[in-house]
């Protein structure tokens, strides 16, 4: 297996496999063009060159948001998403001392709580801001 930053060439193949997962958010070229473009840092597996995971997100002011993170299901509890989460919160450390935190969100149906405590986030707080009245959990961690 192997991590790489995602650059503006491998942006296409990895929006290819990120709508077809994500189908109730799909992403446009555009809009993910855009959102790169703008302080964007993530990173992507690979298994003999197929794409099995990826993550990343946005330096907003002093924090880090991280957008998505997803691992193909056949390599799920192999311990992929640990190490993209590892490099991340490195190069984060790494690339901008002012950045104090990492903030995400998810929809609390996804039950994702227990996985991100285990990385040391903790709830933020817990709104019913989805448009279609999803409860939304929000996580921070420190560095
Ligand atoms: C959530 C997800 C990223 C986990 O990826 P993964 O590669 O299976 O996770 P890892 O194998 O690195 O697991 C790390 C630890 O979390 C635990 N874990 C994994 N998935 C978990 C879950 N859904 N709930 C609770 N704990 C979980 C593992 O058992 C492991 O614990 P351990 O270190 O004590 O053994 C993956 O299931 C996924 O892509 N889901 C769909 C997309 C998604 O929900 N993404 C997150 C929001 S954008």
């Amino acid at each position: 297996m192997k991590i790489q930053l995602i650059l503006q060439k491998d942006l296409l193949s990895i929006l290819e496999i990120y709508n077809s997962f994500f189908i109730f958010s799909p992403k446009s070229e555009k809009k993910f063009s855009m959102y790169f473009k703008n302080r964007f840092l993530g990173f992507y597996l690979t298994n003999n060159k197929q794409i099995i995971g990826f993550i990343w997100g946005r330096f907003i002011d002093k924090n880090f948001n991280l957008n998505t993170l997803w691992i193909s299901p056949i390599h799920r509890k192999q311990g992929c998403a640990k190490m993209l989460l590892e490099i991340l919160f490195e190069k984060i450390k790494y690339s901008s001392s002012e950045t104090e935190k990492v903030f995400l969100h998810f929809r609390k149906q996804n039950e994702l709580e227990k996985f991100y405590s285990k990385f040391g986030f903790n709830v933020l707080k817990t709104t019913e801001n989805y448009s279609n009245g999803d409860l939304k959990i929000s996580m921070e961690k420190y560095l």
